[in-house]
């Protein structure tokens, strides 16, 4: 195994990814970051220099365990402090499987800013993957907003409340195109002929097989990827094996990567879109347009035919039906735990908080603590978050989740969930109505320091005594990031077998934002010496950084 090394600054510049010029967060210069390159059971080290004057960030590292380095999994508020302008925090983590991974901020809403990019862990030498392909590409995709992280958040959580909207553009690889003749848009700031917003281009060989990373970073969209007249093949999701199945299009929600194999196999004499579209919202977003370029036709000629529409927003049961397809690749199988030993139901809602706009677990709204759980954790500081443990359900029976919140009052806090170490936990994510008559969202739930295994999805209200029968105890798929449709619930099984504090939450930046998170703990005392560089805010100012 090797070390890899990356220095990194983090700075505001102006860029125009979508033709509109806007401040946005850079690594290097670059939106998405340089995609970190390695082969499993390498040792990352990332020396993160924080230029952005006037602001702290923290990075995670999203889809890696951290066993062994819980302090570096970048959370901010969970698993460490913010790193202020002007310092440079080191982050050092071994990749301990290979698979596509992502990072980014997570510290505010600085996500929706551009800070994040892509991870790729090759097997070890001698080892390959079991199916074959002549090249290997990845490919983000994000949605876009023309305010800012500030006017977002402020708005957020303000009375009246400010709500994000729809975005702007939907950008493949950073980069997408904002319609410059729209009114109102001021003179000089948008510039449809600037080559920062030229789209994105995949060339290929005729003939060829190619692998497609397609992950989503978005911070609200659920989308549908297709590439005009071809299919792709699923195997990958998460850093698992996936058995294979064909799609034309391919559903992906903020948090998750697939890998698709793509034949090169239509007619070479031109070009074809490759495109985005939003699903699960009545979208006013129009779609994200890439180049699927034949060599050696024109990188920049654009295919003779209109973008494909993507599927309607609206329905469900497609969404539902890939869900349930992805299954372990057989000769990859890790069988889960045939039983667990603890069971967490958690209600997603939409609710209120003395006015303001909140999303919460069974009636309990997430406030992060000024100090890192982590460090109270091991340093004993028992004040600094509600020691109460969180409610493990809700009034299953007398709740309807077909209808607003009859009490939409949340209360909100900062205690977490303790696991017994070793311990099989499954949760249920059940989803309902939000405040708004006939809606539910989906939401895609990422868990940190963990797999889990996806036993089952369902639609309407998860019945505590038939549905478990229906979980697939065989060859479950392994992922850290999983939708709950609208309406429905989805359980997971995951074993507490990495000593840390780890947090959960849905990837929707807004809706983590607004709450819509929880935190575990799981074998503290077999956490080694915290570094000193994760401290320095709240109750842990007293232990002085070097
Ligand atoms: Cu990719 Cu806690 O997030
Ligand atoms: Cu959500």
């Amino acid at each position: 195994a090797r070390i890899r090394h990356y220095k990194w600054e983090v700075k505001y510049e102006y860029k125009s990814p979508d033709c509109y010029k806007k401040l946005m967060i850079t690594i290097n210069g670059r939106s998405p970051g340089p995609t970190i390159m390695a082969q499993q059971n390498d040792t990352i080290i990332v020396e993160l220099k924080n230029s952005l004057l006037t602001e702290n960030v923290a990075i995670h590292w999203h889809g890696i365990r951290q066993i062994g380095t819980p302090w570096f999994d970048g959370a901010e508020g969970v698993t460490q402090c913010p790193i202020v302008p002007g310092d440079t925090f080191v982050y050092k983590y071994v990749v301990d499987r290979p698979g596509t991974f992502l990072y980014h901020a997570h510290y505010g809403m600085q996500r929706v800013a551009g800070l994040y990019g892509s991870i790729r862990v090759a097997l070890p030498d001698g080892e390959s993957e079991p199916f074959s392909y002549d090249y290997d590409q990845s490919v983000i995709l994000q949605d876009w907003y023309h305010k800012s992280t500030y006017e977002q958040a402020t708005g957020l959580s303000s009375i009246p409340f400010g709500w994000v909207g729809e975005p702007q553009s939907l950008l493949i690889q950073g980069r997408g195109r904002f319609d410059c003749s729209t009114p109102g848009i001021e003179a000089g700031l948008c510039n449809a002929t600037n080559p920062e917003c030229s789209p994105y281009v995949i060339t290929v060989v005729p003939g060829k097989t190619y692998r497609l990373r397609i992950s989503s970073l978005t911070g609200l969209s659920a989308l549908s990827f297709e590439i005009e007249g071809h299919n792709m093949t699923v195997v990958a999701t998460d850093g698992h094996y996936v058995e294979p199945f064909v799609v034309k299009n391919l559903f992906i929600y903020s948090g998750e990567t697939y890998s698709v194999l793509i034949k090169t196999d239509q007619d070479p004499s031109r070009n074809y879109w490759a495109s985005s579209t939003v699903v699960s919202r009545n979208r006013t977003t129009p779609n994200g347009l890439a180049i699927f370029n034949y060599y050696p036709n024109h990188p920049r000629k654009s295919p003779p035919t209109v973008p494909p529409p993507g599927p309607a927003w609206n329905d469900s049961a497609p969404r539902v039906a890939q869900s349930l397809a992805i299954k372990a690749r057989q000769g990859y199988i890790y069988p889960p735990p045939q039983t667990s030993d603890r069971v967490i139901v958690l209600l997603n809602t939409q609710n209120k908080f003395n006015g303001y706009f909140r999303w919460s677990v069974n009636n309990v709204s997430y406030n992060l603590p000024h100090t890192p759980y982590l460090i109270a954790l091991k340093e004993n500081l028992k004040h600094v978050f509600d020691q109460t443990p969180p409610p493990t359900g809700y009034d299953t029976l007398n709740y309807d989740i077909y209808s607003p919140p009859p009490n939409p009052n949340v209360t909100t806090s900062n205690s977490i969930y303790r696991l017994q170490f070793n311990s099989v936990v499954d949760i249920v994510l059940q989803n309902a109505n939000s405040l708004s008559n006939h809606t539910s969202e989906t939401h895609p739930w990422h868990l940190h320091g963990h797999n889990f295994w996806v036993m089952g999805y369902g639609v309407g209200k998860y019945d505590m005594v038939n549905d478990p029968k229906k979980y697939n105890l065989v060859d479950p798929i392994m992922k850290n990031t999983v939708p709950v449709h609208p309406y429905g619930w989805t359980a997971l099984r995951f074993q507490a077998d990495n000593p840390g504090v780890w947090a959960f939450h849905c990837h929707i930046e807004s809706h983590f934002y607004m709450g819509m998170g929880v935190v575990f703990e799981e074998g503290i005392e077999k956490v080694g010496k915290l570094p000193t560089s994760i401290m320095g805010c709240g109750d842990t100012k007293g232990f002085h950084r070097p």
